[in-house]
């Protein structure tokens, strides 16, 4: 047994990775490459796989169901290890109505008004899932779909690649769009998303990741005393369905004012109609930065009570700041209490909502022939 231990070692340095812990193979970095167990089987047969890696002192759990982060455990400023992640434990509940916790979201990211849209002179009519919206692709996106997963190390970095494949005419969107996502643990303990796509005929897409952050713990009570700041001037006003209505509003004196960090609570209960329509935050913040080739960094969440410290940067021109309304005291969460209001909070990269029907905002369209490419990183400290 020892012997094989040690060979198992010798050989994994030999690849630039060392000894196991948790029956993993662990990183000179402490990182440890992704081991696969039984999740839970759906309805129809098809078995669901908890993926668990780590790396630089971050550790992630994801779910072939959905992407799903069912896990995100960082150290607070002692280095005591907490869930910053809302979730189940069982694919049951994640199946019976999970409100994207953790997943991952397609084709569309947030809402598309009426589930209509016209690209060349074609009217497209897609899955109604949200009043009269479209919401998060519809209403079995990508969060409800079953991803191939294929782990991998490279260099001093771990993940997993995903793999799904949405056939032409899926929730109503045209042409097959083949998807390929990349969860990296960088051995600075960074979780990387990569989204790429391609597409057989003009499609509109918009890719995100929906994790709700409690940076006190899941289970934890209210994030309203995590502080934020969002590098962004305007924001993208909406109606009472939270369609956008193409108006880009100055931030300046408003409760959406978060370009110098403060509470989440601090404006959330100022009389605003922005907030009564969102039952608080709910809302695409405009990056001042754009659209770029490189993530840039562009918002910041901390926890004063742990210390623990979210940085977000994007290749992305949005950002939604949901501050978890809808969470309505009737779910029952990974920690075995029940989620209310406030407790936890979703910072969703992403090209603005309606885009579709908003020539004004940055495209979603793809071509055959192009790829689709962003690239968020989120980045922990205490
Ligand atoms: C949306 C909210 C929605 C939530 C989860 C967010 O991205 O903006 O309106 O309730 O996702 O369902």
């Amino acid at each position: 047994m020892e012997l094989n231990r040690r060979t198992v070692i010798a050989g994994a340095a030999a690849a630039g990775i060392a000894a196991t812990t948790l029956g993993g193979t662990a990183h000179a970095s402490g990182g440890s490459t992704p081991v696969k167990k039984l999740f839970g089987t759906l309805a129809d047969g098809t078995k669901v796989h908890l993926w668990s890696l780590a790396n630089g002192g971050t550790r992630l759990k994801v779910l072939s169901y959905g992407g799903i982060v069912q896990s995100l455990e960082i150290p607070d400023r002692h280095g005591r290890y907490r869930n910053v992640s809302l979730g189940f434990d069982t694919i049951e509940e994640y199946v019976a109505g999970s409100p994207y916790f953790g997943a991952l979201i397609g084709r569309y990211g947030n809402r598309i008004g009426k589930g209509r849209f016209t690209l060349d002179g074609t009217a497209h009519q897609i899955d109604v899932n949200d009043g009269e919206n479209t919401l998060h692709g519809g209403a079995r996106g990508f969060d409800k779909r079953v991803w191939d997963v294929e782990p991998f190390t490279k260099g001093s970095d771990v993940g997993l690649y995903l793999h799904y494949t949405s056939v032409d005419g899926e929730m109503g969107y045209p042409g097959t769009l083949k998807v390929k996502v990349t969860y990296t643990l960088t051995r600075q303990g960074d979780w990387r998303i990569d989204y790429e796509a391609t597409t057989d005929k003009a499609t509109v897409v918009n890719l995100t990741s929906h994790v709700y952050w409690n940076l006190a713990g899941e289970a934890s009570g209210s994030v309203y005393d995590h502080e934020l700041e969002i590098a962004a001037s305007r924001y993208t006003p909406v109606d009472s369905g939270l369609i956008p209505t193409g108006e880009l509003a100055k931030v300046a004196g408003t409760p959406f004012d978060f370009r110098r960090a403060k509470t989440v609570g601090e404006d959330i209960r100022v009389a605003h109609q922005q907030l009564l329509y969102g039952q608080g935050f709910d809302h695409n913040w405009v990056l001042d930065k754009g659209v770029t080739a490189k993530p840039v960094p562009v918002a910041t969440l901390r926890d004063p009570s742990s210390g623990r410290t979210l940085r977000i940067a994007t290749t992305e021109p949005g950002l939604q700041f949901y501050s978890g309304n809808f969470l309505e005291g009737t779910l029952v969460g990974s920690g075995g209490t029940v989620y209310r209001q406030g407790d936890a909070l979703c910072l969703e990269t992403q090209h603005f909502p309606d885009s579709p029907n908003k020539p004004s905002f940055p495209s979603t369209v793809l071509r055959p022939g192009q790829t689709y490419r962003t690239t968020t990183v989120h980045s922990f400290g205490r």
